[in-house]
């Protein structure tokens, strides 16, 4: 991922419900997490009122690219 994307990622939202900006899930999936749940775990994303289907698409593109 370039700096630029990371830069764009602490601005831009990765669970809209919970208010948490992407790049806590880029960095939990650069410190291992490789699964939605534990992303979730790790940064507090899931149980909103989407029920977790905005955030798991994040998830899902992220995990397929990083
Ligand atoms: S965007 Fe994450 S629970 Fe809705």
């Amino acid at each position: 991922m370039q700096p630029d994307e990371k830069t764009l990622a602490r601005l831009k939202p990765g669970c809209i419900c919970k208010g948490i900006r992407l790049i806590r899930l880029i960095e939990a999936i650069e410190n291992g997490a490789d699964t939605y749940e534990k992303i979730a775990r790790a940064t507090g994303i899931g149980g909103g009122s989407c029920k977790g289907r905005r955030c798991g698409e994040k998830v899902a593109q992220l995990l397929k690219k990083l």
